[in-house]
This record gives C-alpha cells, structure tokens and sequence, in this order.
C-alpha cells in the first residue's frame, strides 16, 4: 500500500506558511480546512483538500473514513529522557510530604537513582523500557520524539541507551553531561573520561549533544569544554539552561549556536532579549515545572521578543512523570498563555525544527511526512482545551495506521 485517501475529516488543522521556527504572531496561524481529504503518497502528504473538490483518483488508493473527526500533524516531542529504567515514586512520595528535588538530589537521590536502575536494567532492559515508552508517547499523539541518554554515565551504558532510543525509532541526544557519577570525585574528572572514552562512540549514535547546566551539576566553562568537544566531532548541541539558576548557559549556547536552550523557569529579561536576537530556540517544558511546583518560564514574553519557542514533556521519572504533550499544550494554554494555534505550532512545526526536521515534520502539507492525529472531537483545539481528557487519538505514522 503506498496510497492512501483518508476522507470525510470534520477539521484538517495545520500551522500555516512553510517556514519554521515560527516566531511572534506568525506561531499562532493555524490554518483549518472544514469538511476536508487528505492524500497521502509513498508515505508524505500529497493534497489536502476540501471534499468538494476531491477528483477520482487513478489506480490503486485505500481509502481510510475520516468520520467527522479532526485530525492535526503528529506531535513532536522535542525534549525527552525515556531511556531510563525503574521509577522515583518513592522519592514522588517524599516530595508530596514537603522534600525539595534538590535536596533529594544532594542527597544522592534524584539522578543519580535512576542512574542506578538504569546501569542495573542492562541493553535488553533498557531496550524494552524504551520500547514501552515509546508506545506511551505514540498513544497520546506523539510520533516523533528524541530521547536523551544521561541515566548511564557509564561508558557502556550510555552507549547501550543511544542504542535503545534508536532501536525504537527515536531521535538520539547524547547526555553525557547530565550529573557526575559516584565514581568520581568531580565534574571534570568525570568529563576528561566522557569526553576521551565515550564521545568518540557517542558521536557515531547521536544526532546531538545535551549538557545540565546547574549549581550542583555543570558550571559555564564545563559546559563549554563539553560542548566545543562535542560540535567538533559533528553533534548538534542542545543545553538544559536556567531551570533553578541563571549559570550562564543561554550566552553560552547563542555563542555556539546550539539549537535549543531548554527549562528557562528562571529566565530573566536579558537572556530572553538573547534568545530572541539568536537561532537558538527556547524549548518550554511546563509539566516539568508542574510537577515539581516551581515557577513557569517566561513564555508569553519569549513569544512576543520573536525567540523561537517550542514545547516538549521532558518525560522522566523525576522531574516529570508525563509522556503528554497534549496535556503540555493544555499547560501551554492555562499556565503559559499561549493560545492553542501557538500551543499547536510549538510542540509540531517548531519542535520540529529543534529535531533537525524542518520540512519534513509538523505540518499536514504537501511534502511533509504523513504523520497526522485523527482526534475523535469536534474542534482541533480541544488537543489543549480537555486537560488530561479522552481525545481518542488514531495516530498515523508514515501514511500507515499505527496503533491497532
Ligand atoms: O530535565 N534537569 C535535569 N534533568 C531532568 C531531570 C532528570 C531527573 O530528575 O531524573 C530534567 O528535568
Ligand atoms: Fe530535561
């Protein structure tokens, strides 16, 4: 089957124009085609039309009925750490009786217990568990998503990690530089090893490089030296900035062009106005500050400087719990104000564009892979509006059906 006619769509919502990132008023266009087909060839878009004006089409074509539902583009979710094993519930319990993560982290909680689980779990463990999340994210909509090692830090288990994630399909980020292992006695201790024993093969795995820069973590100048290794052997760089303390990491990231700076709870004017003036795009992770009950970052202000902004889960099993990113766009909507155009087009055509995949993912557009949600409600928008509701999402991966 390479053709395929899905017909009788109440609502095809996409982002509008061709260009990505969006920025400014351009992120909330959306535009929406009532009563509409989409044909899907060789497994991209080929026409998206209004039924009325859908022609016979020659020769082979299956055709799928849209059912009056709406469908919008796959999600993507930009930021993720789903090459984990075992859980933190316990550490969630503590936290609901009054613990703070960094404290639980200081006390080597946090982290460094799933880095426990996970070195624990071995390849075959941890290739199922990311097997296992990946069909969580597909069935709240999301058919794209990059996942981070980091639970590793260990030479053979951060390399097993990249291995899982793209053995499931996903976009692998090489997080070597998430927090510093028990075995050593220090931050750049810990990088001299990573970056002489693990980058080498890292490199040949990842698509990009991903470094924690926080009190407790990575400092500016280790960061630095992580991430000039890591552009020189060919990765893309993404950098965790600003989720409790401004360290430094959005200059950092805009002087070396890395695609995304990501968290920004604590983000203040400057480096918003930083952002904005750069490439670097601002990943929004709102379940994580949800879940650990801090402050949210400053989206309406990234979006009116014109920084690129994008939305993600950051699904992990400390900091956030949630593989949803429509629940994401309903804290887009509700915490972040962000209108659900801008919702949709953070965590579709500009997540997109994080990952690399400008033109080829987040639009239901002539040439765009055909990955698209049919959503069984009556507006598009209820992807944001029913907070952690039934949307009853079929999603397509590809131009196939691919959930049963
Ligand atoms: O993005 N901030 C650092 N890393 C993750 C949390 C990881 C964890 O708590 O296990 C984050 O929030
Ligand atoms: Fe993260």
């Amino acid at each position: 089957m390479t053709r395929l006619l899905i017909r009788d769509l109440r609502q095809v919502a996409t982002p509008s124009g061709r260009n990505a990132p969006l920025r400014g008023p351009e992120l909330g266009h959306v535009d929406v085609v009532e009563d509409a087909y989409v044909f899907v060839d060789d497994g991209a878009i080929a026409d998206v039309g209004h039924m009325r004006n859908l022609r016979a089409v020659a020769g082979g074509v299956d055709e799928l009925d849209g059912r009056g539902r709406c469908a919008v583009p796959g999600l993507v979710d930009c930021h993720t750490h789903a090459a984990f094993a075992g859980d933190r519930i316990d550490e969630f319990a503590l936290r609901a009786r009054g613990a703070s993560y960094e404290e639980l982290h200081a006390a080597g909680g946090g982290i460094l217990a799933t880095v426990r689980a996970t070195r624990a779990a071995g390849e075959s463990g941890l290739r199922a568990a990311v097997a296992r999340h990946r069909h969580w994210m597909l069935r709240s909509g999301t058919t794209t998503f990059e996942a981070k090692s980091g639970y590793g830090l260990d030479r053979e288990t951060e390399l097993a990690s990249l291995r899982a994630i793209a053995a499931a399909g996903g976009v692998p980020t090489w997080l070597g530089a998430h927090a510093v292992p028990p075995e050593f006695d220090d931050a750049d201790a810990y990088l001299d090893f990573a970056l002489a024993e693990v980058l080498p093969e890292a490199a040949k795995l990842a698509e990009a490089a991903d470094v924690f820069v926080e009190r407790g973590a990575f400092d500016v100048e280790q960061a630095r030296r992580y991430l000039e290794a890591c552009k020189s052997a060919g990765l893309a760089l993404r950098v965790h900035g600003d989720q409790f303390t401004e360290a430094g990491a959005i200059p950092l990231a805009v002087e070396l062009g890395a695609r995304s700076v990501d968290h920004l709870e604590a983000t203040s004017e400057a480096g918003i106005r930083a952002l904005a003036a750069s490439d670097t795009a601002a990943v929004l992770l709102p379940a994580s500050a949800l879940f650990l009950g801090r402050q949210m970052p400053p989206a309406r202000a990234l979006v009116e400087t014109g920084a690129a902004v994008a939305l993600a889960t950051d699904f992990n099993p400390g900091s956030a719990f949630t593989e949803s990113l429509p629940l994401v766009c309903s804290l887009a909507c509700t915490q972040l104000g962000l209108t659900p155009g801008e919702a949709l087009a953070a965590c579709t055509v500009n997540a997109g564009h994080v990952l690399g995949r400008s033109g080829r993912k987040g639009r239901i557009a002539p040439g765009y892979d055909a990955d698209l949600l049919l959503l069984d409600v009556p507006d598009w928008r209820y992807l944001a509006y029913h907070l952690g509701g039934h949307l009853g999402i079929d999603p397509i991966v590809g131009g196939r059906r691919a959930l049963p």
